[in-house]
């Protein structure tokens, strides 16, 4: 079984093809769609190429697509500038023209990086990206955001770039942590929270297939999710208002992450608890009933996500960080609220006390 999914975004449309073993289809995959592609090069982690590394270079050498790769140490703290400029630098070196084919083999971490090199050298060269952790497959690939980070805060250097494709093999979730896998299903299970209740229920209802990583789910899973991402992108490529909904969670959630100074909580964990306390929000101002609340925590909790703010952080700090936030304007950060499930909307219009009285 595979999937593919249009991503609608006129010029810059794109395909993200779901499948099982799709690594090996990589070489077929790039005459088909990039015929004039002569060479390439794939970036990825030391983690992630030393399990599919030469699986793919393989593949790339046998579709003659003539393969060269670097590596970075895998983790958040080398998505910088110092590594992209040694990649621009390699780039340089084996003479990577705009016929070159930059690949991104990793998460989030290798997508957002070489995307980001992919953009910039020679004014932007031709992208693929090869997600390979649940986060990567069903968030980070899709929507075009590429960025490193500054020693000042998180993607604070970057910009929108499309890839020209994005292939999805599903078993590559097999070698991942369970903790990621357990990060990746909030946003997940944001997709269905904000656009779809049938697609929270679908998760809902199938939930221990999906932790249990069955390839049929989880084709099902990313597609759904890369289609939610893609009607959101489309409407609002630029994050000028609507693709503000992708957000739901995340103020609370990175508030945690800045005041616990992201140690405590996977980056999934800190939006698992955000999407509770807004629904929080939401009751308190009487957008949705309790029950909304309740099948939320009861979801989250059977996945293995934490759905609480810890005692020791008080709702003042919480506030704090948020007006801290780079999404706050004049102090005030919107914030995504469900009315339903699969419905939200932006708003402005919660206030501090109530924020204050359900943290406490
Ligand atoms: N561009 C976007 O729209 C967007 C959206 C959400 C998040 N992000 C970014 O994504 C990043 C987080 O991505 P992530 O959660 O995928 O983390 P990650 O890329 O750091 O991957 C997590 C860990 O898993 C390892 N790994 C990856 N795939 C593996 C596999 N199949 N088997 C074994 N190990 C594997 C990696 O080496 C790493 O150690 C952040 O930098 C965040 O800013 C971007």
């Amino acid at each position: 079984m595979t999937a593919e999914v249009n991503i609608d975004l006129k010029d810059y449309s794109y395909s993200v093809i779901v499948g099982n073993k799709n690594l090996d289809r990589i070489g077929e995959i790039i005459n088909k769609t990039l015929p004039d592609t002569v060479r390439t090069f794939v970036i990825s982690d030391t983690n992630v190429f030393s399990i599919y590394g030469d699986r793919v270079i393989n593949n790339l050498k046998k579709a003659q697509l003539k393969p060269t790769y670097e590596l970075f140490p895998a983790g958040e703290e080398n998505k910088n500038l110092l590594t992209a400029r040694k990649f621009y630098d390699k780039l340089v070196e084996h003479q990577m023209d705009r016929s070159s084919l930059i690949i991104s083999l990793g998460g989030g971490v290798v997508g957002d990086l070489a995307g980001f090199v992919a953009a910039t050298f020679m004014r932007g060269v031709k992208f693929a990206q090869l997600p390979t952790t649940l986060l990567a497959q069903v968030d980070s690939s899709v929507g075009g955001k590429v960025a490193v980070n500054h020693e000042k805060g998180k993607n604070l250097i970057g910009t929108f770039y499309q890839p020209d494709f994005v292939l999805t093999d599903v078993s590559t979730l097999n070698t991942l942590e369970k903790n990621e896998i357990i990060s990746g299903m909030a946003e997940v299970i944001k997709h269905g929270m904000i656009l779809d209740k049938d697609y929270f229920n679908y998760i809902d209802n199938n939930i221990s297939e999906i932790l249990d990583l069955t390839p049929t789910s989880l084709i099902q899973l990313v597609k759904k999710s890369c289609q939610l991402k893609g009607s959101v992108v489309k409407k609002d490529e630029k994050e000028n208002d609507y693709r503000k909904i992708l957000n739901f969670g995340h103020t609370i959630g990175h508030a945690l992450e800045v005041i616990t100074k992201y140690k405590k909580y996977k980056h999934g964990e800190a939006v698992s608890i955000g999407m509770v306390y807004n629904c929080k929000l939401a009751y308190k101002m009487g957008l949705i009933d309790y029950d909304v609340i309740d099948r939320l925590i009861t979801l989250l909790s059977y996945v293995g996500l934490p759905t609480e703010i810890p005692k020791n952080i008080g709702a003042d700090q919480i506030l704090e960080a948020i007006k801290k936030d780079k999404k706050s304007y004049q102090n005030k950060v919107p914030m995504i609220l469900p009315t339903a499930i699969g419905k939200v909307e932006i708003s402005n219009q919660w206030s501090e006390e109530d924020l204050k009285s359900i943290i406490k």
